[in-house]
């Protein structure tokens, strides 16, 4: 079982995958402490790295499991068709009140999963967002996420409280400081390994 973590900022390793990070190590300490972690890996796609667009409508997808855009994007169609993956956690920053656009590039072009018989269905989701305000739209940004995630029939997860990790990149402490989002991103990824741990029963 593998739950693949997308970083979906501009930037390398900077608030938004860092708070992924910490999600991610949350997630497989929770699950060894529920005896869980025996099979469990992490795997982190940074969209930083990698050069695509966003979907053209061509409908390639329509007649399979592919796309007519020979970019990077190519490289993700293996790795998230892979029937172990069980779940998604995007994490994105906020721009402009909503995710980024490499976030939104991201899920337009996994229509292509959907097409072919709902290849997202029944895997977990959950959705972190950074904002440079405190207040500056990580609520709307998770939904915007948790809308697409619902589109593929995925199951969502939050972070028990609300709705997912909400980080604060221009805390006074540096994003490092940010103890209130880092104590989200960890919820959701102590959440994510409760419920995989569910669905593996
Ligand atoms: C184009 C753009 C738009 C932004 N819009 C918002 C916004 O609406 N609300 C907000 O809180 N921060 C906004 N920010 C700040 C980013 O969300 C913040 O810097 C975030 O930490 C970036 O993630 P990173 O550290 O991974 O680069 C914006 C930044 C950029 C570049």
């Amino acid at each position: 079982m593998k739950i693949v973590g997308v970083s979906a900022s501009a930037r390398k390793n900077k608030s938004t995958r860092f708070l992924l990070e910490q999600c991610l190590d949350e997630l497989k300490e929770s699950a060894a402490a529920q005896g869980k972690g025996k099979g469990l890996e992490v795997e982190v796609i940074d969209l930083a790295a990698l050069r695509f667009h966003g979907c053209l409508a061509c409908d390639t997808c329509k007649k399979g499991v592919k796309c007519s855009q020979q970019d990077d994007f190519q490289e993700l169609i293996p790795k998230l068709a892979a029937p172990e993956v069980a779940g998604i956690i995007v994490a994105t920053p906020v721009y402009m009140g909503c995710m980024s656009s490499q976030a939104k590039a991201f899920l337009d072009r996994t229509v292509l999963f959907r097409r072919n018989g709902f290849m997202f269905k029944n895997k977990l989701g959950g959705v972190i967002a950074v904002g440079g305000s405190r207040n500056g739209g990580q609520e709307l940004t998770i939904q915007a996420v948790h809308a697409a995630m619902m589109i593929h029939d995925m199951i969502i997860v939050g972070d028990g409280d609300h709705f997912g990790g909400t980080g604060w990149a221009n805390h006074s402490d540096g994003h490092q400081g940010d103890t209130t989002g880092i104590a989200t991103a960890r919820n959701l990824g102590r959440r994510m390994a409760e419920v995989a741990a569910l669905m593996r029963e």
